[in-house]
């Protein structure tokens, strides 16, 4: 079964992107049949591949409007076995246009329906807020990976996105769970990296990934080579994280096979 896996945290510069891109990068290179929807109107899920979309009709923002399907804007990559439908600027406009719309909240999930079979991983690039994009990225993943930045106030504000993920399984996805939370840009030599590292293990225990994605310079510099780190530097801490990453996200039984027999 394809797992669909929403990428989110309303906070900016957290590394959502750049866990998507890479951790969906490590997964291709492996041989999984990967697609990356960029879900945020930046575009740097997209960018950072060395994509963009064609038009605004030819993105994540026309199959959002029924314009064309996802197949038709989905895009090969650099890596073998890697796709992304990319965004663009107008899909800020969709938060409003979908506001108002009728079962606002399944759009992406019937527009990536006819398309999963080709894929065993998606994953949705939620853009750095909790309105109708990412809510819509939570009702069509099974599963929610939130990257924490390593950084004071860590914490802030995740209370109120895992009540945005329970709202979401309660109302309009059951199957929806939390994959985990992973810790990026990590200054491991630093006393308040260690610090936040072990308070947020402290608060949320097993649902931590064991990888810890370091501050890495590489993982900065990679997207303005248009590429995933495994392509960029496959040897530096940064690559060696994600890949390490995506052998915990493979191990870590996809949405219902964890639930006890009968339940
Ligand atoms: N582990 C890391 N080490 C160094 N730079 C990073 C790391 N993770 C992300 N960055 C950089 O930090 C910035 C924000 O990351 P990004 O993935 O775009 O966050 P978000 O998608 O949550 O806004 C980007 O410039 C990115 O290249
Ligand atoms: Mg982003």
């Amino acid at each position: 079964m394809t797992r669909v896996i929403a990428v989110a945290n309303q906070k900016g510069g957290v590394g959502k992107t750049t866990t998507a891109i890479n951790v969906a990068a490590c997964l291709a290179e492996a041989g999984f049949a990967t697609l990356l929807v960029d879900l945020d109107p930046q575009g740097n899920a997209g960018s950072g591949l060395g994509l963009e979309a064609e038009s605004a009709e030819r993105s994540v923002y026309g199959v959002l409007g029924g314009q064309v399907s996802l197949a038709e804007v989905t895009q090969p990559t650099t890596v073998e076995s890697l796709w992304v439908v990319p965004a663009c600027r107008d899909l800020a406009g969709a938060e409003v246009e979908l506001a108002g719309a009728e079962n606002r909240e399944f759009v992406l999930r019937g527009a990536l329906h006819g398309a999963l079979d080709a894929y065993e991983f998606v994953f949705v690039d939620c853009p750095p807020s909790l309105g109708v994009l990412t809510v819509n990225g939570l009702t069509a993943a099974h599963e929610a990976l939130v990257p924490v930045q390593a950084e004071y106030f860590a914490l802030e504000g995740l209370a109120q996105l895992l009540g945005t993920i329970d709202l979401v399984r309660e109302r309009v996805n059951p199957d929806l769970r939390l994959l985990g939370i992973v810790i990026t840009m990590l200054d491991g030599r630093t006393r308040l990296g260690k610090e936040v590292a072990a308070e947020v293990r402290a608060h949320l225990g097993g649902d931590v990934f064991a990888t810890q994605v370091p501050r890495n310079v590489r993982l900065g510099e990679a997207p303005s080579h248009g590429l995933p780190i495994s392509r960029y530097d496959p040897t530096c801490a940064g690559s060696d994280a994600y890949f390490d990453l995506a052998k915990e996200i493979v191990t870590r039984a996809p949405a219902g096979q964890r639930r006890p027999s009968g339940g």
